[in-house]
């Protein structure tokens, strides 16, 4: 038998703390909690994503009566982003969470579907994306999407 440790690194900024292109980012990504249709949770998540061009897409979540149909901020942006402009790597995704009428005190944690997706674009594009997560608190930043996901399943996997 063998255990492995995995360990992953993440730092938490106060607002005043991050750069003013990191601030830009994760402000359409608060922003973007109005736009969100969550008629069933009630949790607005919003998304943004910019890409190495500039634009910065944009995501809220999407519910649906039949509930797994839905689909979470993130994905939202990363699946627009790949629609509309696919040569163009992500560089940066912010969430943030707005509920009961106030934006969450810790950042939301993206679920593990989102983790995946957020891999995916990462290793399409072979650069890092650096992700921001949103907390009135803090906000939590990941160099790059692997270490939210750190025993990874991608493309090379499928080979054997
Ligand atoms: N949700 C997101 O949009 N992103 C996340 O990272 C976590 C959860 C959404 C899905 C659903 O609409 C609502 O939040 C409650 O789970």
């Amino acid at each position: 038998m063998k255990e492995y440790n995995l360990t992953t690194k993440m730092r938490s900024y106060q607002w005043d703390e991050l750069s003013d292109e990191q601030r830009a980012v994760v402000a359409i990504a608060k922003e973007q909690t109005e736009n969100s249709y969550c008629p069933y949770s009630g949790f607005h998540v919003g998304a943004a994503a910019k890409l190495a061009n500039g634009i910065i897409m944009r995501g809220a979540n999407q519910e649906n009566a039949a509930y797994p149909s839905g689909l979470c901020a993130e994905r939202t942006a990363l699946f627009a982003a790949g629609a509309q402009y696919p040569d163009q790597p992500v560089t940066h995704l912010a969430i943030a969470c707005f509920t009961d009428g106030h934006f969450t005190k810790e950042p939301g944690a993206p679920c593990g579907a989102c983790r995946q997706v957020m891999l995916e674009t990462e290793h399409r594009y072979g650069g890092k994306m650096e992700v921001l997560l949103y907390g009135e608190e803090g906000t939590y930043v990941f160099e790059s999407a692997a270490d939210l996901l750190p025993l990874i399943f991608v493309s090379e996997n499928l080979k054997g």
